[in-house]
């Protein structure tokens, strides 16, 4: 029998393994035989992983720190952690879910992801429409590969105080996932140069640690399911967006690179063609200028 996926002994390291996408994620990749580095700002827990180490990815000091305990050679990296930005302030909801990101990717993965190797993050159908130029033209400011830490923790101050500097965190949300679209695909290049691929779920509602502020957010849980279902009548699970995350990370992607993978079983697709409305067309400035943060 052929081993398709590959994952047999690879070095991989998750983010968020402690709970919902990232702990299916992390149970499915120790079961695929890989050595995982699980990475939360809470104790894991989940059996047979290499490491566990803790770190808040709020705090560039603690990335830092958790990259030292990581081996020098990674071979597969997913960035799954992130907030809800529900009872998060604009500025740590950009900064774990985006700021983060960033900079793992510019700092540390352009040089430790082994030839051959694979990034992939979760983003959310919530940062659709990253790619319309007029929102695409919001986000490159925090794209910028020039843009350090502290520099990028400022433009998001800057952004926040442009509009007054109370922003709540659930537009940070929306900014973040965008913005982590946007780097996804202007770093196919650097990262092909090693033949390392980068590739975006967008998650459908998720029945995870998070739907709580999510249904909170839109009016409770009955509310929530109404507008989130979609086609396939349910939310998604966990293992839903850890499975297609385990073959973006494995040998049967081998040329899948820059790609933004909807996992919402056709919702988006009905907002493509026109039969759904689309809901998330809007510029931030579009947004913010027409109501009240
Ligand atoms: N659940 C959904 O409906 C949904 C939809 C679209 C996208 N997403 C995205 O999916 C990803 C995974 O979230 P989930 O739904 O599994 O939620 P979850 O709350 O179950 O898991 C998130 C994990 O991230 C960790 N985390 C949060 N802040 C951290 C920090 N500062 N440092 C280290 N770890 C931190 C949490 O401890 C938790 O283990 C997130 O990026 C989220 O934005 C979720």
């Amino acid at each position: 029998m052929s081993d398709y996926l590959g994952y047999k002994d690879k070095v991989c390291v998750v983010t968020g393994a402690a709970s919902g996408m990232g702990r299916a994620l992390t149970e499915m990749l120790v079961d695929l035989g890989a050595s995982v580095f699980a990475i939360d700002r809470v104790a894991a827990g989940v059996p047979g992983v290499t490491r566990e180490i803790i770190a808040d990815l709020g705090a560039k000091a603690s990335i830092d720190a958790a990259f030292a305990e990581l081996p020098e050679r990674i071979d597969v990296f997913f960035g799954v952690a992130g907030v809800a930005g529900v009872h998060n302030s604009f500025l740590e909801t950009m900064t774990v879910n985006y700021v983060s990101n960033k900079y793992v990717t510019d700092a540390y993965l352009v040089d430790r992801v082994a030839e051959g190797g694979s990034i992939a993050f979760v983003t959310s159908a919530g940062g659709l429409r990253w790619e319309f130029p007029d929102i695409r033209a919001e986000l490159t400011p925090f794209t910028d590969p020039d843009a350090d830490w502290d520099a990028l923790v400022q433009r998001v101050a800057d952004f926040d105080a442009s509009y007054g500097g109370d922003l709540p965190g659930f537009r940070g949300y929306i900014l973040s996932k965008r913005a982590l679209n946007l780097l996804v695909a202007e770093r196919v290049q650097t990262f092909a140069e090693k033949r390392v691929r980068i590739n975006a779920i967008l998650p459908a509602m998720t029945a995870t640690g998070m739907i709580g502020d999510f249904a909170e957010q839109r009016g409770g849980m009955d509310n929530l399911k109404a507008g989130s279902t979609g086609p396939a009548g349910r939310l998604a699970e966990p293992a839903d967006m850890a499975r297609t995350l385990v073959f973006l990370g494995s040998d049967l992607a081998g040329f899948v690179s820059g790609s933004f993978f909807d996992v919402d079983f056709g919702m988006n697709a009905l907002e493509l063609a026109g039969i759904a409305p689309m809901r998330t067309k809007w510029t931030m400035h579009e947004s913010l200028s027409a109501q009240p943060a």
